[in-house]
């Protein structure tokens, strides 16, 4: 029987990566849903392809050309989460969840009902809801995969008992400005840094690599879902992206995962589990083995990775506050409104405003809450960035 599949942002990266991997084995796989933002062409290209029957597109005026593209055929188009799911009434073996940013959450918690295995890449859910993403996994008996490679890596070699470990490394490439002097930090622009030297990935996750953000995220990502103490995690650059993950437990062992830098390899494992498939890669790469050089990470050149002494193992509204204002200053570094040195400088004061630390005490307790804070600590932190422009 074919192996039912639902992409949610399946036009970015990692959803095409997920799309390249079943286009090689179509007879295996049925696509039952597909969702995209608004690239209604990118979309129709994987919906002929696969003949899939539901799909969601979140953009009003491209949904309404795809509805009269597809008027005749047996397509369900929908607008939203919230039609889709008062129709859909089947169960899909796979889904990958990979919309990028908080806007992930909604679609992520209302598939997990119909989801047997639910993998994610939207790291901005798990950091800010992993509770309620665990409560409606747990509910509808469904099984949790990570498809961030940390994280996927760390599952891997996870199958000592957790309180065995004694530190677990996270690897960073360092991105793209890994050796460019701080001086010149100031005149970055956008384009050069969604030019990562080692993956290629949306231009959301591209910024929060180039500031090393995104190794705070992960941080926290790791700790909710594995729940190991915040302070076992520690942050090493190794430039060439080999090694996504080393565990030392605490018998002595210490565990390194390497594969080739390549989104393919998670997502091919998550695909085809336990089947006895292969894929093609490189033959081991002796020459970065002998060459791994781990360094600790510069924190003048990336303050951002200061940050993460703010946050605990505990879950709670302030993990939002933090995801959401990044995401607005990424936002307005992506349109040049302010500047890559000002991302982690803003964000900084952000977290330290009075009014956001009572957060720290507030668990979430539904998506609603996340999201309206989300919008409050956006606008304040677009006004904090228009006032440090006229400063
Ligand atoms: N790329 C990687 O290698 C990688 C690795 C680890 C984790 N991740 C995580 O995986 C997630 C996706 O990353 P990506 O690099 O694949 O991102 P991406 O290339 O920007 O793709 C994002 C996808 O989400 C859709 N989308 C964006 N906003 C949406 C909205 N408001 N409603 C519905 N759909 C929306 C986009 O549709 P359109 O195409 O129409 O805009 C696209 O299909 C992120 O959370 C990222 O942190 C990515």
């Amino acid at each position: 029987m074919k192996k039912k599949i639902a992409i949610l942002g399946s036009t970015g990266s990692i959803g095409k990566s997920s799309i390249n991997i079943l286009k090689k084995d179509k007879k295996n796989f049925e696509i039952i849903l597909l969702t995209t933002n608004s690239n209604y062409k990118e979309l129709l290209k994987q919906v002929k392809d696969f003949k899939v029957r539901n799909i969601i597109i979140n953009n009003l005026k491209n949904y309404l050309i795809l509805k009269k593209k597809l008027k005749n055929k047996k397509i369900n188009v929908f607008n939203n989460f919230d039609l889709f799911n008062k129709k859909f009434n089947s169960k899909i073996d796979l889904t990958i969840s990979a919309i990028s940013g908080l806007d992930g959450l909604k679609p992520t918690l209302d598939i997990i009902q119909f989801s047997k295995k639910i993998a994610i890449a939207n790291k901005e859910s798990i950091i800010c809801a992993w509770n309620l993403i665990q409560k409606k996994i747990k509910k509808y008996k469904s099984e949790f995969i990570p498809i961030d490679s940390e994280h996927f890596s760390i599952r891997e070699l996870l199958n000592e008992k957790k309180n065995n470990i004694e530190e677990v490394i996270i690897t960073a490439s360092g991105g793209p400005f890994l050796n460019l002097p701080f001086k010149n930090f100031e005149k970055i622009k956008p384009k050069n840094a969604i030019k990562h030297p080692n993956w290629k990935m949306g231009s959301k996750i591209s910024v929060d690599s180039a500031t090393l953000m995104n190794k705070v995220f992960e941080v926290i990502e790791a700790q909710r879902i594995f729940n190991i103490n915040i302070n076992k995690f520690k942050i090493y650059i190794h430039p060439k992206s080999y090694v996504h993950a080393v565990i030392k437990f605490n018998n002595g062992l210490t565990k390194i995962l390497v594969h080739d830098t390549s989104m393919t390899i998670p997502i091919f494992n998550i695909i085809y589990d336990k089947a006895d498939k292969s894929i093609i890669t490189k033959k081991i790469d002796f020459s970065i083995i002998n060459n791994l050089n781990f360094q600790e990470p510069n924190k003048i050149k990336f303050p951002s990775l200061k940050l993460l002494n703010k946050f605990s193992s505990k879950i709670s509204l302030y993990d939002t506050v933090l995801v959401a204002a990044n995401d607005e200053l990424v936002y307005l570094f992506l349109k040049g409104q302010i500047k890559f040195t000002e991302i982690s400088i803003i964000l900084k004061k952000i977290l330290e405003l009075k009014e956001f630390s009572k957060y720290k005490q507030i668990i979430p307790t539904n998506y609603e809450q996340i999201y309206k804070l989300s919008r409050y600590v956006r606008l304040k932190t677009f006004s904090l960035s228009v006032l440090s422009q006229k400063c």
